[in-house]
């Protein structure tokens, strides 16, 4: 451990017999030789810093124990056998099915995966969480959790005022307080690595979980403000124990900031507020996402350093984040050399080869613009819905944007055709389409590629009928349309086939252009498969349906009736296509020609306008789930934010476990993720740049300011904390109350005693027979006379045991005061009235018996 903790602690190591060592922490000074006050501090110190120590390691624990579930259920869930019926038509195979029972196991696990899927895929709360699933809420609010249960069990609820030494009259006031920062300060530690292990490209997550990297993205971002919190609230912790708990000031305070890894400290928490404001979607916004990738970038690299400055007995924390971002960044540069180095057939040697792309630019009709980018390069194959970071040399070198290909890949050795398409915004895309349009609307440039990344899908058991929905918004097409090309390609008799829709929704008709080829190439690969065989034209037609649903209808178009646009699209399309320059090399009748015959064919491909509006998405799904008559449903979709949305909401509604159990349904499934909700977790739409920090945001202010005021509640300069002084007030007058009540029920009891002595030397006024055993009849006993009854003149003994009885009770008080424990109503300083508090006296005057009036 540093000097500069051994200086920092209040232990007494000139004298020290030995030393105890503590993982994380300074060595314990055995044994203790401070005063008693300060040695109990030391002993609850070190007990809470072991435990933070220990929550530490249980919190990694759990985290290994919940990916080790997910794994388990990953490789032993039940599977479909495969039925090897793969002559039998796609009814006979249900029947076979549902005879031959699929196990109870894989009943069990459908109906379970069903009502997760119901309850788990709808967003919530997506004002401050954004839009993602409930599961991903659920690791939050587990993770929450555990944080703030750890990080207040265990603490020392106590206070010690303990002398300061050199400085007679002044004192230090020691409280949990300490323990409760480090604790906070410890998990912010232990939590680092997490958080970069969900940022990371190529984590072990993904790798074990088969999730893409972006469904991580958003747990990264709230792991960040969680640090953000504990680091705040343990800068907080110490600041006040240092600038207000110790003594003297401010000597103690400067003293204590004096120190390097103190400074280390502020700087620290000085970066990570820098990386919370600085990823604050308003900030985003305002700076660009690239400006706020690269400085993310070095301020965690900065923040990483000063974390293990400041407190390097925990620095296996920080540097397990370092080797978890060293692997993310080693793996990176490994996937581009993997992909690049390649023979150099110009200079007949093994080098570092740039893909060459071309480019063109489109219009979209609303004053948006999509780029197409093809590229060729010989690497390995990827599985549909993947996708590649791009970097563009000549425009940004350090920036890397990522694309979905809309292409399948080939086997390898093959060289690979990739086609993007990209809608144009801000950053690159639009320097992307400035070049394209400088040269004419098409341009050529260079490509690095790294990847592939996500899961993707991959259809591996083709003997069983699948449904698949692909539902996409405008170039969300490129993620499900190798899917669908996948399922078509892949499965081996059409018999088996199941349903395949894929919907595209685009705004505009001109907007099916920028991606015409691939249509035009699916409808051609279904007419080469059909061609001359009239069952398989009826199967396919039955079984296979392309839509194109246009949303929105330029100002100058008539309005089409039918399902299917031809001509008017023809003249439409033109009459766009005529007034953007950057279509100049398109050959524009060929365009119009083309889109003529996609929509006469009609039989695969249908083409409809809507009227401004856009299809229900739940009211597809439920047409879909209908038309299946039996295997499994998978649903994938890709668009703008929206449709993601109405796309959770309506597979989940349609997951109902008990119809998964009866066998009447699978329950539709994500295959794969709806792309935009991975997107980037920082993902601003574009907009005015006029709104708000966002709820999460004002969440966290406010959280911290009701921390402070409760804090500052809690704590004072005084003897104790403001709160344990007003439970120590309430005790004070329950004290109070309890010794009048004693000494009224004392009075009472002397009373009687008195009474009964008195009464008992009366003489009787009538003699009478005297009972052998007066207390047989207790209550109505004959000697107990009410006084002045008698026949004698008891006036002066009365008068003289008064005396006696004032006598003996004051001396009997005194007594009692001494001894300090009760209050006697001899000391009742109202002058013998009892207290108001006391109902049953109602406030009326009352001596206390020995006292005159
Ligand atoms: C897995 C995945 C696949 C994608 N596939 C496609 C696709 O096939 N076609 C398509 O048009 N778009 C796709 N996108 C979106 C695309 O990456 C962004 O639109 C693009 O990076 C914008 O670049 P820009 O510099 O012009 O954006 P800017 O105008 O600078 O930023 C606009 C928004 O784009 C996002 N963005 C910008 N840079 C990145 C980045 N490096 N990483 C992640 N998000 C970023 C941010 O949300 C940002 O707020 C995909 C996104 C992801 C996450
Ligand atoms: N991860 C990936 O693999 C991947 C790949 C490609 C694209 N993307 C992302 O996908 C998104 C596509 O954006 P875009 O600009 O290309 O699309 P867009 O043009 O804005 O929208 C396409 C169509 O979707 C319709 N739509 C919008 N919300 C809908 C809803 N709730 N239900 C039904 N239809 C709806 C729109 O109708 P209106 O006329 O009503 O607007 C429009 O016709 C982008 O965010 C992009 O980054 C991701």
């Amino acid at each position: 451990m540093g000097t500069h903790l051994r200086r920092a602690h209040i232990q007494d190591h000139d004298n020290a017999a030995g030393l105890e060592t503590h993982w994380g922490y300074p060595d314990r000074v055995v044994p203790c030789v401070n005063d008693q006050g300060t040695c109990e501090y030391l002993d609850a110190v070190y007990r809470m810093h072991d435990l933070s120590m220990l929550y530490t390691f249980i919190l990694w624990a759990v985290i290994g124990g919940v990916l080790a579930l997910w794994v388990a259920v990953r490789i032993f869930r039940p599977r479909e056998k495969s039925t090897g019926l793969l002559k039998a038509t796609f009814r006979d195979a249900e029947a076979s099915e549902s005879k031959h029972g699929q196990s109870n196991a894989l009943r069990v696990w459908r109906a379970t995966t069903a009502t997760i899927n119901h309850y788990m895929l709808p967003e919530s709360f997506t004002g401050v969480f954004g839009h993602i699933s409930r599961v991903q809420l659920v690791f939050l609010a587990g993770l929450l959790a555990y944080l703030l249960i750890f990080s207040l069990v265990g603490i020392s609820y106590r206070t010690w005022i303990t002398p300061v030494k050199k400085s007679p009259g002044k004192f230090n006031t020691r409280t949990g307080l300490g323990g409760f920062s480090d604790r906070v300060g410890a998990l912010a530690y232990a939590l680092t690595p997490l958080s970069i292990l969900l940022s990371s490209r190529d984590s072990a997550l993904s790798l074990l979980t088969g999730l893409p990297h972006t469904s991580f993205l958003f747990l990264h971002v709230w792991t960040g403000r969680i640090i953000f919190i504990q680091s705040f609230l343990h800068t907080l912790g110490w600041t006040i124990i240092e600038a207000r708990l110790y003594q003297p000031q401010p000597a103690v305070y400067r003293e204590f900031m004096s120190q390097l890894y103190i400074i280390f400290g502020v700087v620290a928490m000085l970066l990570i507020t820098v990386l919370y404001l600085g990823s604050l979607k308003r900030i985003v916004r305002r700076t660009g996402y690239q400006f706020f990738k690269l400085t993310h970038y070095v301020t965690a690299a900065l923040y990483l350093a000063a974390c293990w400055i400041h407190w390097t007995g925990l620095a296996c924390w920080i540097i397990a984040a370092i080797i978890l971002l060293a692997i993310d960044r080693g793996i990176r540069l490994m996937r581009l050399l993997l992909i690049h180095t390649g023979y150099l057939g110009t200079k007949n040697c093994v080098g570092f080869k740039k893909a060459e792309a071309k480019l063109k630019v489109f219009e979209d009709g609303d004053g948006g613009k999509i780029l197409r980018l093809e590229l060729e390069h010989n690497h390995g194959p990827w599985r549909a819905g993947q996708h590649f970071f791009l970097t563009f040399p000549e425009l940004a070198w350090w920036e890397a944007h990522p694309f979905t290909p809309a292409s399948l890949s080939s086997e390898h050795p093959q060289w690979q055709r990739h086609v993007y398409v990209m809608r144009v915004k801000r950053g690159i895309t639009r320097r992307l389409a400035d070049l394209a349009i400088s040269r004419g609307g098409e341009s050529s440039l260079d490509v690095l590629l790294t990847g592939p990344y996500g899961a993707g899908s991959e259809i591996t058991d083709t003997s069983r009928a699948k449904n698949m929905l692909a539902i996409a918004g405008g170039t969300g097409i490129s993620f499900v349309f190798p899917q669908v090309l996948q399922l078509l390609a892949k499965t081996v008799d059409d018999r088996e086939r199941g349903l395949t829709q894929l919907v595209w929704i685009v705004r505009k008709r001109a907007d099916i252009q920028w991606f015409l080829p691939e249509i035009e190439g699916l409808k051609k690969s279904i007419e080469d498969r059909v061609r001359c065989d009239k069952e398989k034209v009826a199967l396919y037609a039955d079984r296979v349906k392309i839509s194109i649903l246009v949303t929105r209808r330029s100002t100058n178009e008539p309005k089409a009736t039918g399902s299917c646009v031809s001509s008017p699209v023809t003249s439409d399309i033109s009459n766009e296509i005529g007034e953007d320059t950057t279509f100049k090399n398109v050959e524009r009748s060929s365009v119009s020609e083309r889109l003529d015959i996609l929509c006469a064919g009609g039989r695969f491909i249908h083409v409809k306008q809507l009227e401004n509006h856009h299809p229900q998405i739940a009211e597809l799904l439920d047409a879909f789930a209908t038309s299946c008559t039996a295997g499994t449903i998978d649903v994938v979709g890709s668009g703008p934010v929206g449709m993601g949305t109405d796309l959770r909401s309506a597979v989940a509604s349609l997951n109902h476990a008990s119809n998964v159990w009866r066998g009447n349904q699978t329950g539709p499934r994500f295959a794969s993720q709806s792309a935009h909700h991975g997107e980037s977790a920082h993902h601003v739409p574009a907009g005015s740049g006029s709104e708000s920090f966002g709820k999460g945001f004002y969440i966290s202010l406010s959280l911290m300011s009701v921390g402070l005021v409760g804090y500052t509640l809690a704590t004072s300069s005084e003897t104790a904390p403001r709160i344990t002084r007003l439970i120590a007030s309430f005790k004070e007058h329950r004290e109070e109350r309890d010794g009048q009540r004693n000494a009224l029920h004392q009075a009472a009891a002397e009373q009687a005693a008195f009474d009964r002595q008195l009464f008992a030397s009366a003489t009787p006024s009538h003699s009478g027979v005297d009972l052998r055993y007066p207390e047989a009849l207790n209550r109505s006993s004959p000697w107990n006379v009410v006084a002045g009854e008698g026949g004698a003149d008891l006036s002066k003994l009365m008068e003289y045991y008064a005396r006696e009885n004032e006598k003996v009770e004051k001396e009997r008080a005194e007594r009692i005061k001494r001894k300090g424990k009760i209050t006697t109503v001899y000391d009742d300083t109202t002058g013998g009235r009892f207290p108001s508090w006391m109902p049953w006296v109602g406030g009326s005057k009352k001596v206390a018996p020995g006292f005159k009036e």
